[in-house]
């Protein structure tokens, strides 16, 4: 299949090692992907968020699917413009990526399909913002309503710190202030046609920047696959994963549905597990990064077919997509000062070492090419992946390959899937 991935991130070098693992081989195409994708396959300098432009090239390029990473071209209307012309896409058009692009829109479909979450109200003053946060107590939980790449979100007991945080976004638009959930984080993934779900294998993600959850929230520094506790709690991953379709997942895509705006596409539930049940804290309309690397590798159908086949309304009847016992934990390598402005422009050494680790592959979040030389282009710069028959072996894989990495001011955690190991 000749196939263009929409992207540049760690996120999107997974999909490719993914696809790229098939047989036959697929003709794999690239926009603007990063230096380590480019060197798996063809890059072109296309802006991905310019409906017409991607249009043109899947057009004049013989597309025969195409594969949106980030939220950026959902929220763009790539998908919706890409559809109209008769080109499968996987992503949401405009409208269903609103799930994820606001957070109010997110809130009203889970209400009105009856889908749990935490209470939350909207504030478009700091007086209302402040009247919930007294409602709700500490510890405060404060969202900006519209995309924030992973920063507008702070939990927090200092009540002045949420004003602050609340007063800096409502500058951009309404805030949501929302009851503090506590709990484990799953993140699951499902395909979804508009009408059917197939899941994927649950991941745990690690928002924050610090070991033992220390420091700001991220976009993720660490994930790992499967979550072997979900068994303790649930009986099996199964009767989670079920739970989850029945009471989240296919409330959500029939209330689009119904609202003629289906979801096609990767819906991402985010999900704490409270005492009292499972709870959405968010959805995304693509694959979560870094989980995907620790999901994607553990893959044995080809996700080719089943990315095909969620974009044309054939997933019904389909069986479930199956995944290796192997494990999986990703551990990502960040810039100096990320999450905050990162320092870019250093020089990474050390890549061949650590891709030599059995097991280990490396996904390029932000890498560039300068005079020959392989550079830091943004935050969050490799993620460093590796496979194991258990927690302990994919661990020990994962940070031998990381410490084998040289990026000055380089910051990475050491706690990653230690919960699970041992
Ligand atoms: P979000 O961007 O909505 O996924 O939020 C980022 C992180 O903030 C989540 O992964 C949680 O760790 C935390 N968070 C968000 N909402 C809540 C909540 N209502 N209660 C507790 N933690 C939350
Ligand atoms: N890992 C969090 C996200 O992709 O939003």
């Amino acid at each position: 299949m000749r196939i263009l991935v929409l992207g540049s991130g760690a996120r999107e070098h997974a999909i490719i090692t993914a696809l790229l693992r098939e047989e036959p081989a697929h003709d794999i195409v690239v926009a603007p992907g990063n230096a380590g994708i480019a060197a798996d396959v063809r890059a072109v300098a296309l802006d991905p968020n310019d409906p017409a432009a991607v249009t043109n090239f899947a057009n004049l390029n013989n597309i025969e699917l195409v594969v949106v990473g980030p939220e950026a071209p959902l929220v763009a209307g790539v998908a919706d413009a890409l559809r109209t012309r008769g080109i499968p896409v996987f992503g949401p058009g405009q409208s269903a990526a609103a799930l994820e692009g606001s957070k109010t829109f997110a809130k009203r479909i889970m209400d009105e399909a009856g889908v749990p979450t935490g209470r939350a109200l909207r504030a478009g003053s700091l007086a209302e913002a402040e009247a919930a946060l007294d409602e709700y107590g500490a510890p405060y939980v404060v969202k900006a309503d519209g995309l924030a790449a992973g920063k507008g979100v702070l939990v927090t007991e200092d009540r002045d710190a949420a004003l602050a945080h609340a007063t800096y976004w409502l500058q951009h638009g309404s805030v949501l202030i929302e009851e503090f959930l506590d709990g484990q984080e799953v993140s699951l993934f499902l395909l979804s046609d508009g009408h059917n779900v197939l899941p994927l294998s649950p991941a745990q993600d690690y928002k924050r920047l610090g070991d033992g959850d220390a420091g700001p929230n991220t976009g993720g520094m660490g994930a790992y696959s499967p979550l072997p506790w979900l068994a303790d709690r649930f009986g099996s991953e199964q009767a989670f994963v079920d739970e989850v379709i029945d009471t989240i997942a296919l409330p959500t895509v029939r209330r689009l549905a119904a609202e003629d705006t289906p979801f096609i596409g990767l819906l991402y539930c985010g999900l704490i597990l409270t005492d009292a049940g499972i709870r959405v804290i968010e959805f995304n309309a693509r694959f979560g990064d870094p989980e995907t690397q620790v999901v994607l590798p553990r893959l044995v159908t080809p996700l080719s077919g089943l990315l095909l086949a969620a974009s044309s309304g054939e997933l019904g009847g389909m069986d479930r997509p199956e995944f290796s016992t192997d494990v999986a934990v990703t551990v990502v390598l960040a810039s100096e000062n990320y999450p905050g402005t990162p320092v870019t422009g250093r020089r990474i050494g050390g890549l061949d070492a650590a891709s030599a680790v059995p097991g280990v592959s490396i996904a390029h979040a932000a890498t560039s090419l300068q005079g020959g030389e392989l550079v830091a282009s943004g935050g969050r710069v490799l993620s460093v992946v590796a496979a194991g028959v258990d927690f302990d072996e994919a661990r020990a894989r994962a940070y031998e390959a990381i410490g084998r990495i040289t990026l000055e001011g380089g910051q990475f955690r050491t706690d990653i899937a230690a919960r699970v190991a041992g």
